[in-house]
């Protein structure tokens, strides 16, 4: 079922590569601000088209990383839990955050361990899928847990590469997933083939242009233009795929989805 979804993404007006906090970023290699910031308006057009809401969060100035919005918290049943960032060189998005949800008039706790958001908890059916070994903490799964009042289902990333849930497991409906395997630990892996025996199993070549860090509304699913099997694979199991090329976020480890946080009234 699609039905019309709320996101909350930051222009990335102050967007730069300028420290390395994940092996996709090179801050002696040449970005361009300018192109980030059309790719991204181009993403929220898509967003707009499709129907759904887009708030907008202002940019602060020396934090580059703000645009990605789905690291600001996770908000289900308009109760938004914060987030306590694992670098220094973010922690002050926590705040800014946080502020917003709470303009916005939601509830908001913050976390007393690690917890990057949405990066790493995502929400699929009733379950929240929770990542930890890069990022979000083991510890912060059990907080998330009381807060939101869901069943938290923790999942061992292993690879750097795939340092947040978000970037090896997209969240596609009610009842399915797509993902990359190797990017968990054995165990994990049979977890997710235990919950979700129909997932559509991602190649490393889609993972690689962050083909997995997309955005679902249940059918339409808003993913890195380059994941070319990645979207053949989604169109034959039922869904819509619409490629967007974000590629310059990418320079920092990012793809549409982190520039996406859903707000859930
Ligand atoms: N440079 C950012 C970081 O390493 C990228 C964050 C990507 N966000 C995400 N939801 N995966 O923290």
């Amino acid at each position: 079922m699609t039905a019309k979804r709320r996101y909350l993404m930051c222009r990335p007006t102050h967007f730069a590569v300028t420290y390395r906090i994940n092996p996709w970023m090179d801050p002696t290699a040449p970005y361009d601000n300018a192109l980030a910031v059309s790719q991204w308006e181009n993403l929220r057009k898509v967003f707009l088209e499709l129907g759904h809401t887009v708030d907008l969060i202002d940019p602060l100035p020396g934090l580059p990383d703000m645009v990605f919005a789905a690291n600001g918290g996770t908000i289900i049943d308009g109760r938004a839990l914060g987030v306590q960032f694992r670098d220094a060189e973010r922690a002050d998005e926590a705040p800014a955050y946080a502020d917003w949800f709470r303009a916005a008039g939601f509830e908001v706790e913050m976390p007393k361990h690690t917890n990057e958001g949405e990066g790493d908890i995502l929400l699929s059916g009733d379950l929240l899928l929770a990542g930890t070994g890069f990022r979000t903490s083991h510890a912060s799964h059990a907080e998330t847990q009381e807060f939101l009042r869901r069943p938290v289902i923790t999942l061992q990333l292993v690879d750097p590469a795939y340092y947040h849930l978000d970037t090896a497991l997209c969240v596609l409906d009610e009842t399915n997933i797509a993902y990359l395997p190797s990017a968990f630990s054995p165990g994990s892996q049979s977890v997710l083939r235990q919950l979700f025996p129909n997932a559509i199993i991602a190649t490393p070549e889609d993972a690689a242009v962050l083909g997995l860090n997309a955005v679902s509304d249940g059918r339409n699913v808003v993913l890195p233009v380059q994941a070319v099997q990645l979207a053949e694979a989604l169109r034959k199991g039922g869904y819509h795929p619409i490629g967007v090329d974000v590629s310059e976020l990418r320079k920092a480890g990012g793809g549409p989805k982190c520039c996406t946080l859903e707000v859930r009234s």
